[in-house]
């Protein structure tokens, strides 16, 4: 296994002498270990412990001239393929989700490109706090990831929520977070959301797609060491971190987008819901009532876009690609029908008739049909674990060629 570097930032709460444990348990699972810490945090966990159990030293300070000449502060933030603050105090959360650097454990956040991982602990009031509550927003939607804090006695005598996660949980969490690296090798191009096609100079034709899956397919990717491109048709989700996003609005952008991209790409997975129709003549400029016979209605010739998907299976080349299909009827045949029809490597057909699954939906109930017409059913599930199952067998479809 190729040993991952993480970086724990601790700083000043009861819950750093449980930091020693952490060290212990992030070391067995084979990853390199540093520490540094708050100037406050060294109340609670001495920095020789920690030296001790990770073999480096524990830098304390910001700008001590010593320090700083023996590793600066900015190559042991370019050193980690993950940072976890544990324990991160409420002062500390304020601190990152504002971009303060007034110590080494903040300076650190700032500087680093590794994903960040938080453990919070404190008193239950300052977590429930509305000002800490939207600290931890504001870093979640940064796509900070947190555990904990749990719930139970807490060391200042209050119940409830407060605990630091177990180091246990923190280390199992850690290795979600830094991600298997498993298709570092890999160009991972996405398509997400509804196109929109033009009617008028205000209209369009679209549909309800949230593009939820596919940013979730791109975001899973990036977790796994691939470069990824989105290619994103209207939607108000963030980008996830590490993935290159191009928006566009129709399908014919989308095909562009999608052909110039191509070339480099080794996997494709196209979740899209792309129109199959758009109006033949779209109109520069408004359409007005006034310029039709009053109480007339309307003709709106629409003519068959590109499919794109069939369009790039056809010259799929050692390239994966995987197709997706929202169906509201005879899902598994008339999914066996289309993945005859693309040429795709896999499909993922989804039943948008049931409740709690597909457009607009965190979850998902989805089934993979494969070219031979074998079906695999799973249950509803999170789409951020679609996305992960999705890319399990993306991954072994890229074995043979590797
Ligand atoms: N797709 C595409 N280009 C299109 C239409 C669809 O690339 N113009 C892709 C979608 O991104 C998806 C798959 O094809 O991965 C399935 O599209 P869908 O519209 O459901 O299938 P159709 O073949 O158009 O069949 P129907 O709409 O009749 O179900």
């Amino acid at each position: 296994m190729e040993q991952r570097r993480i970086l724990i930032g601790v700083t000043g709460g009861i819950a750093a002498y449980k930091v020693p444990e952490l060290v212990r348990d992030l070391s067995r699972a084979g990853h390199a270990v540093r520490c540094v810490a708050t100037p406050e945090a060294v109340s609670f966990v001495t920095p020789l412990v920690l030296q001790t159990l990770t073999g480096e030293p524990v830098r304390t300070a910001l700008l001590d001239p010593a320090e700083e000449g023996a590793i600066d502060h900015i190559a042991l933030a370019d050193w980690a393929d993950l940072y976890l603050v544990a324990p991160a105090t409420a002062n500390t959360l304020a601190k990152l989700a504002h971009g303060l650097a007034d110590d080494l454990v903040s300076a650190v956040a700032l500087a680093t490109r590794a994903p960040l991982l938080v453990a919070p602990a404190m008193n239950v009031n300052m977590w429930r706090h509305p000002a800490t509550q939207q600290n931890a927003e504001r870093l979640r939607e940064r796509g900070v990831r947190f555990v904990g804090p749990d719930a139970g006695e807490l060391a200042c005598g209050w119940e409830g929520e407060g605990r630091m996660a177990e180091p246990e949980v923190i280390a199992a969490t850690a290795g979600l977070a830094l991600g298997s690296r498993t298709l570092a090798a890999d160009v991972v191009l996405v398509t997400a959301g509804g196109t929109r096609e033009r009617v008028d100079a205000v209209r369009f034709l679209g549909n309800r797609s949230s593009g939820k899956m596919g940013f979730a397919v791109a975001s899973e990717a990036a977790r796994r060491g691939a470069a990824v491109v989105l290619v994103a048709a209207p939607s108000a989700l963030a980008t996830p971190p590490g993935v290159r996003r191009i928006d566009v609005e129709s399908a014919e952008e989308m095909r562009e987008a999608v052909l110039r991209e191509l070339p480099v790409s080794t996997v494709v997975v196209m979740t899209a819901a792309v129109a199959d129709f758009r109006p033949a003549a779209p109109a520069e400029r408004k359409l007005k009532k006034e310029d039709l016979a009053e109480s007339a209605g309307m003709m709106l010739e629409l003519e068959r876009t590109p499919d794109i998907l069939a369009e790039i299976c056809k010259e799929k080349a050692d390239r994966v690609v995987v197709g997706f299909a929202a169906e509201s009827h005879d899902l598994v045949a008339a999914a066996r029908r289309k993945i005859a029809r693309k040429g795709c490597d896999l499909l993922v057909a989804n039943d948008i008739s049931a409740s709690g699954s597909g457009f607009d939906s965190d979850e998902n109930a989805v089934h993979f049909v494969w070219p031979a017409g074998e079906v695999e059913e799973l249950p509803s599930l999170p789409k951020s674990e679609v996305a992960a199952q999705l890319l399990d067998r993306v991954e072994k479809l890229r074995e043979p060629a590797a």
